[in-house]
């Protein structure tokens, strides 16, 4: 059976006395929880995450990761960083990154290539815009996006990825995806990864993100191929991320 995955990502939020408060509140409200838990949070808070979870079932991770071994590039954290604190996951290709960063198709694929390839488990987001979805362009957009992870990795590291559908529309806006709408991208995900290992479409996790929260967790999760979810804002209050995780 598929694992399933319910991922915090912080985006640029925190410091060190709200992490305190927030990590323990998810440290100590989890319980048995029946899916893994991660927290994907801003580089500097990597040891703390490190230090809070030691011991717990919660992972953690970055949010974005070099392309880059080592070198002359101010400002980039690297995929060893991250692994040398602990970290499980990154997160690659977020809408966030793509527009205001302008990375595109290749530089992602490149980004979830380097992470595979150092052990840690990129979360690969794909995801169209309001425009993209009202000129009908959603398959193509998801699946160009996909694709080009899909054709840089080989067949076994495929199935060492996490992939994220965000319609980049939902994001923080406070719209979701119908359970329907999100099960059709689902869907189609599902038989890419599958057009290039049946194994990998067994087992890769497709998590939906945007505006996921505790009153509509629970519709989303019970579609076939909605594997988890990838929570921004609703992970910055324990509350609201342990409730999410109980609905999974
Ligand atoms: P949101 O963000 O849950 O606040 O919509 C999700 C994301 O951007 O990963």
């Amino acid at each position: 059976m598929r694992r399933k995955l319910i991922a915090g990502n912080w985006k640029m939020n925190g410091s060190l006395a709200a992490n305190a408060v927030l990590l323990t509140g998810i440290r100590s409200g989890m319980g048995e929880a029946r899916c893994e838990v991660a927290v994907c949070v801003p580089a500097p808070y990597l040891a703390q995450c490190r230090d809070a979870l030691a011991g717990s079932p919660v992972r953690w991770g970055g949010q974005d990761v070099s392309v880059h071994e080592s070198g002359a590039y101010t400002g980039e954290v690297s995929a060893s960083m991250l692994l040398d604190f602990g970290s499980r996951y990154v997160i690659v290709g977020h809408s966030e990154r793509r527009s205001y960063h302008r990375e595109d198709d290749d530089m992602v694929a490149a980004k979830a290539l380097r992470a595979v390839a150092a052990g840690l488990v990129p979360i690969v987001c794909v995801g169209e815009t309001l425009q993209e979805r009202e000129q009908g362009q959603t398959e193509s957009t998801v699946t160009r996006q996909l694709d080009a992870v899909l054709a840089a990795l080989s067949v076994e590291q495929v199935t060492r990825i996490v992939v994220a559908y965000e319609p980049v529309w939902a994001i923080g806006t406070g719209k979701t995806a119908t359970p329907e709408m999100a099960q059709e991208v689902h869907g189609l995900l599902r038989s890419r990864l599958n057009q290039k290992s049946p194994a990998a479409a067994e087992v890769v996790p497709i998590l939906y993100g945007g505006s996921m929260k505790p009153d509509n967790a629970a519709e989303l999760l019970a579609m076939p191929d909605i594997d988890g979810g990838l929570i921004g804002g609703a992970a910055l209050k324990a509350l609201d991320f342990l409730s999410i995780i109980r609905a999974c």
